[in-house]
């Protein structure tokens, strides 16, 4: 009997090996609908929704080279500083650089799974100090009400224009659908007030949309979501110096209606290039997912693109950084891929999937705003779209973590064949002497 014990500890202790080896964090989870901002050559990555509830803040270190498929915490270039963060949980949330430095991190509305956690409107981070604040802001505006699935972008005067967005409800509350908006809200990042913009000719309420500042000033919003995917065939500008919005009809190969896109202004800021995105039904082709707006007649065309083209993605981010158009994480990609996408935007006659990151002397001065709209589904029954593109976990492993489970199995089948060896002989010792006992009695 006395063998017994030890074989349950053995087996709970290989149990335990195995559960962890399957667990060990190779890379940060997977998620949507997060924020990237650009700081001073880091691209920090806060939160976003996910099958497990991710509560978790990191950067990733763009002022080396890198490649997209050796990406790991232990290699770096993941810098994890979730320990210093203060910020229930958030998705849908606005980002941008900003304030009075320049420098700092200010974070907009979204929603958070801990409701019972104090939830500011605005939340600032100062990398220098790596330290959370709740800034103080004067002027008006409903605080009630927050809004989420919207997009964040500064202007050179350190102005965040927030523009329409989804109200978030407190479901178990509250029990009905969340508003929609279509009015502009500017946060002064440095002098710490609100503002709002006009509303005449404002585009009709909708939230993850896609929204990037141009280098007249404008802001270029286009497409989204309203219970339906909205159009790109008109797009819409605001004036963020005289406060004024006009629309412009689009020519050319007009790209489907759709939502959860990025967008970014292309090196040059003769165009805007928007990537991945939903149609209400599904998600998008490959060939489907990359399309460039000439800004000078504002016709639509296919770029030539070279390398390998990725699986299209929804809710995800795009910065420019560098000579890149850089794609964070999203939904609708295999596990099997990178959470980061490159393509290389530097020559406008031909963009290039890569997968090695090459910094720039001019790395600095490109930091685009991180424009991407974001969208909204809370639970998987209001989520109008094919779930499809909601995150495979169990589906697919990348091959790294394919790899630390076999080694860690292996180790496990090492340790359970020692284990077994052991219990044998333990067997054979204590039968030997049960043998040597009768034996001896007889
Ligand atoms: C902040 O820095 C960006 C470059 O990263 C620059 O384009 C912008 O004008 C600066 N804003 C202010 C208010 O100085
Ligand atoms: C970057 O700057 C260094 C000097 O600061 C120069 O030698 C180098 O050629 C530059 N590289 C590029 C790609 O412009």
């Amino acid at each position: 009997m006395s063998q017994k014990p030890l074989a349950y500890i053995l087996l709970w202790f290989l149990f335990q090996l195995l559960v962890n080896c399957q667990s060990i964090a190779i890379n940060p989870a997977h998620r949507f609908l997060h924020t990237a901002t650009f700081i001073n050559n880091k691209l920090y990555i806060l939160y976003g929704s996910s099958e497990e509830i991710v509560n978790d803040f990191f950067y990733l270190d763009f002022s080396e080279p890198f490649n997209i498929q050796e990406l790991t915490w232990e290699l770096i270039p993941w810098e994890d500083l979730t320990d210093a963060h203060t910020v229930p949980s958030h998705n849908g949330a606005a980002s941008v650089k900003g304030g009075a430095d320049n420098n700092t991190l200010f974070l907009y509305g979204g929603e958070s799974d801990e409701w019972d956690k104090q939830f500011a409107l605005v939340y600032t981070y100062n990398p220098v100090t790596n330290s959370w604040n709740i800034p103080t802001i004067s002027g008006i505006i409903d605080t009630t009400v927050r809004r989420k699935d919207l997009t964040g972008i500064i202007d050179d005067n350190g102005k965040m224009y927030l523009w329409g967005g989804m109200e978030v409800i407190k479901e178990n509350v509250d029990g009905r659908d969340g508003n929609y908006f279509n009015d502009m809200l500017i946060l002064d990042t440095i002098n710490l007030n609100w503002g709002r913009g006009s509303l005449v000719g404002a585009p009709t309420a909708r939230y993850n949309y896609g929204a990037t500042l141009l280098p007249n000033n404008n802001i270029i919003y286009m497409g989204g979501y309203n219970g339906a995917d909205l159009t790109l065939y008109q797009v819409y500008l605001y004036n963020t110096v005289y406060d004024i919005w006009s629309v412009k009809t689009t020519l050319g190969k007009i790209p489907s209606n759709r939502d959860g896109f990025s967008i970014i202004l292309g090196l040059d800021g003769q165009r805007i290039i928007i990537f991945g995105g939903i149609t209400t039904t599904a998600g998008l082709a490959p060939e489907d997912s990359l399309y460039e707006l000439n800004l000078i007649n504002f016709e639509w065309y296919i770029p030539k693109i070279s390398g390998q083209i990725p699986k299209s993605r929804a809710y995800h981010k795009a910065n420019v950084i560098g000579n890149y158009m850089v794609v964070s994480f999203g939904s609708g990609y295999l596990h099997t891929e990178s959470d980061i996408l490159l393509l290389d935007i530097s020559n406008y006659n031909e963009y290039i999937w890569t997968n090695n990151f090459v910094p720039s002397n001019n790395t600095q001065s490109n930091s685009a705003p991180s424009a991407t709209s974001v969208s909204s589904p809370q639970t998987h029954s209001d989520y109008p779209h094919s779930d499809n593109l909601l995150p495979a976990h169990e589906s697919d492993k990348s091959p790294i973590n394919m790899i630390g489970v076999l080694v860690g199995s292996l180790f496990a089948f090492i340790l359970l064949l020692f284990g077994g060896f052991f219990l044998y002989k333990w067997n054979k010792i204590k039968q030997e002497k049960k043998n040597a006992t009768q034996i001896l009695e007889n």
